[in-house]
């Protein structure tokens, strides 16, 4: 996705016309966000994608390499490149709208082009902004060769297959996302650990509740634990989600245990809504170092 932020004073409303103070245009997509908070922290990563035949699509596969990424999976369709027009108000929340475009040719087929890719890695990272039944067969790919799986559910879609969640080692949902597909409420953190404790049940793994500014909730067969996040004056929360996947990603890939790897994605994220952007937000391993230094 190419990220289309505008910076408001509020909404306008039906029919009326508004000055906003800034707007700025950067590369986002929650797939390409996870993959590069991943590779700037240092880890090597592959990314399967579709780009469109425009200047976007040019754009970002030029970022993508850029960024260190392994660009063999990255496929052009005919489709226009995916957008995603944002909206950022004065207490940093955003509101987003997203045009998938050449996301929906990532289809199954295209992931058969890249077994390789997927076989000879240590964790397979999915999110929805492609077809559910491309990220289906990831799962089966994955689980076929041992991989294991972490599929965060954003966007949420109410079409989300439990049977197909039950064979993921991670599933990262936020509160919103875990009732959507529980059908259970998740108002308070007693509600969110029995909606966790369900999905466990049925077979996933490990389930990291994103709570937002209240950290993260690690729900395991056997283990229960709240990772408090880092308290920040934020600016900007586009794409702190991702961030915060990403980096759990790396740290866990470099052998970390679940609960000091979202330490350090808690972390990560917090970095990055200090600054404004997307991509352009997501501090460098070095910058982290610098940060956990005591002033
Ligand atoms: O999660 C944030 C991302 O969602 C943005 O970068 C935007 O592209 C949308 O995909
Ligand atoms: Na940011």
């Amino acid at each position: 996705m190419i990220d289309l932020t505008t910076y408001v004073n509020r909404m306008p409303v039906a029919g009326e016309t508004l000055e906003a103070p800034d707007f700025t245009m950067g590369f986002g997509g929650k797939g390409a966000n996870q993959a590069i908070a991943a590779a700037r922290l240092g880890s090597r990563v592959g990314f399967i994608s579709m780009v469109g035949q425009d200047n976007f699509g040019e754009q970002q596969l030029a970022n993508f390499k850029a960024n260190h990424l392994d660009v063999t999976g990255v496929g052009v369709s005919q489709k226009n490149s995916g957008t995603a027009p944002i909206f950022v108000d004065p207490s940093a929340d955003n509101r987003i709208l997203i045009i998938k475009g050449a996301n929906n040719d990532l289809t199954p087929a295209v992931l058969d082009q890249h077994v390789n890719l997927i076989q000879h890695t240590k964790l397979i990272v999915l999110q929805q902004e492609i077809p559910l039944a491309t990220n289906y067969h990831a799962i089966d790919l994955a689980n076929k060769s041992h991989v294991p799986v972490l599929l965060n559910p954003a966007p949420a879609n109410r079409d989300l297959n439990l049977t197909h969640v039950s064979r993921v080692d991670f599933f990262a949902p936020n509160e919103t996302e875990l009732a959507t597909l529980t059908g259970m409420p998740t108002g308070n953190l007693t509600e969110i650990k029995a909606a966790a404790r369900h999905l466990i049940d049925l077979g996933v793994k490990n389930l990291l509740v994103t709570l937002g500014a209240k950290g993260v909730l690690w729900v395991c067969a056997n283990d229960c634990q709240l990772i408090d996040a880092i308290k920040v004056q934020a600016v900007d929360t586009t794409g702190a989600g991702d961030a915060f996947i990403g980096a759990f990603a790396h740290y866990f890939a470099q052998g970390e245990d679940v609960p000091r790897a979202l330490h350090h994605a808690n972390a990560y994220a917090a970095l990055t809504v200090t600054r404004r952007g997307t991509q352009t937000s997501y501090p460098t391993a070095a910058e982290v170092e610098r940060a956990e230094q005591p002033s």
